[in-house]
């Protein structure tokens, strides 16, 4: 016998079925099923935008084309169809009901917008979405599903001061949508704290200072689910908001972990208010990453990215013994690799400006055998051509001129 649902789930289930929105396996069964129900031309076409995508292509064009009809907006949709069944699910776990004024930024073919519609049937829903194809695809998918608490506007969100002057919602939701809104943070970091402080991000403000002018001030709430990869981006999107009056309820942020077409996926799930919790941006971010993880120093002595970071920084008493960095001669990043002593302990830590994080534990003792392990892998980085710098101190103690 299956499992029996809980009302929510299967308010999910009901809806996911009703727009047949079923995960594609992999790529391959994804694109065969578009060309068989859409032919080459279609398929054609998508795939050379959705290719051209990284480099030259406007991302505009690709949804102008995938939402040319409902049918295929909808089919095109199955290649995210886990992340909007994950998201769902993170939706109605973590929310409160009594929102009033709801709007989806980016809301494309309104396949959120018309789910929280679902949600909230006492609420009153907008989507906006610079994309005429978009927004004509939300509107017949709110007709098809008879909803009539929900408006679909084309709207550039940098303009929407100009449309809805006066609006003030109790949630704004965005998945997705600003890292096509507004520039990313691209930047390279040694530790989380290189990134905290607020001089820090001041440039392209607009866009988030909108929502937080838009967003009421009580009781309101702004769900953030974009491509944020490490949590050095993370922290940086943070402090951009902060700078505008947004800051994070930490107990209801996540990190959604979701797969496209076969391929597995995370994103962090980010809501933010206008109370200041007074938490520190790294320390949230920090705790948020590490919050599932086995962190126990005694017991766990290796452990990979954030949480490498957070261990490093969390060993007191620590000193640094001698590193290694290596600049890329593609110049695609730098690495620092560096022993330290804690205690008895020998401290491996493997660090890049990029977000890769190692750290490993052994008994002081190995430190010869480790240092010799370790002088053919620096002899290979320095024998293709990278740049290795060794140092036996830090000077300034800065961690960010190590290599000056
Ligand atoms: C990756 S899609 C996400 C769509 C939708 N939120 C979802 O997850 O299904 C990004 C959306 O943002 C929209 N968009 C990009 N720039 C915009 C802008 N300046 N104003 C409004 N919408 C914009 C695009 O047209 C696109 O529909």
């Amino acid at each position: 016998m299956g499992k029996r649902l809980s009302p929510d789930e299967k308010l999910i289930n009901d809806y996911l079925e009703e727009i047949d929105l079923k995960p594609s396996p992999d790529h391959r069964r994804f694109w065969e099923d578009l060309y068989l129900k859409y032919g080459n031309i279609v398929g054609n076409r998508l795939i050379e935008i959705f290719s051209l995508r990284s480099e030259e292509a406007n991302n505009q064009d690709i949804y102008e084309v995938k939402n040319e009809t409902l049918a295929l907006s909808l089919d095109f949709a199955k290649y995210s169809a886990d992340l909007y069944r994950r998201y769902f699910e993170w939706f109605i776990k973590r929310t409160k009901r009594s929102y009033r004024l709801i709007l989806d930024i980016g809301c494309d073919n309104g396949i959120v917008t018309c789910f929280l519609a679902i949600l909230f049937p006492d609420a009153e829903i907008m989507g906006i979405d610079i994309g005429e194809n978009g927004i004509k695809c939300a509107r017949q998918l709110a007709k098809r599903l008879n909803l009539t608490n929900i408006t679909f506007y084309k709207i550039d969100w940098l303009q929407i001061k100009e449309h809805f002057p006066n609006c003030q919602f109790d949630l704004i939701n965005s998945l997705r949508s600003f890292h096509e809104i507004s520039d990313f943070p691209d930047e390279k970091y040694w530790s989380l704290n290189d990134l905290a402080g607020s001089d820090r991000n001041q440039e392209n403000q607009e866009a988030y200072r909108l929502v937080s002018e838009l967003l009421a001030e009580e009781e309101s709430d702004f769900f953030a689910c974009e491509r944020l990869t490490t949590a050095g981006e993370v922290v940086s999107w943070i402090e951009r908001l902060k700078q505008t009056g947004l800051y994070v309820k930490w107990e209801e942020c996540d990190r959604l972990a979701f797969h496209e077409v076969g391929d597995v996926q995370e994103m962090p799930i980010l809501v933010f208010h206008k109370i200041d919790s007074g938490i520190d941006t790294v320390q949230g971010v920090s705790e948020m990453y590490v919050r599932n993880e086995m962190i126990d120093t005694e017991r766990k002595k290796e452990y990979l990215g954030e949480s490498a970071e957070y261990v490093f920084t969390q060993l007191s008493d620590k000193e640094f013994i001698q590193g290694w960095q290596i600049n890329f001669a593609d110049e695609s990043g730098k690495l620092r690799i560096e022993f330290w002593k804690q205690k008895n302990q020998l401290i491996f830590y493997e660090y890049s400006n990029l977000g890769d994080r190692e750290l490993k534990m052994s008994p002081l003792d190995r430190l010869d055998a480790s240092v010799k392990e370790l002088s053919k892998k620096i002899s290979c980085y320095a024998s293709t051509g990278n740049d290795v710098l060794k140092y036996d101190r830090i000077t300034s103690g800065d961690e960010s001129d190590r290599n000056q």
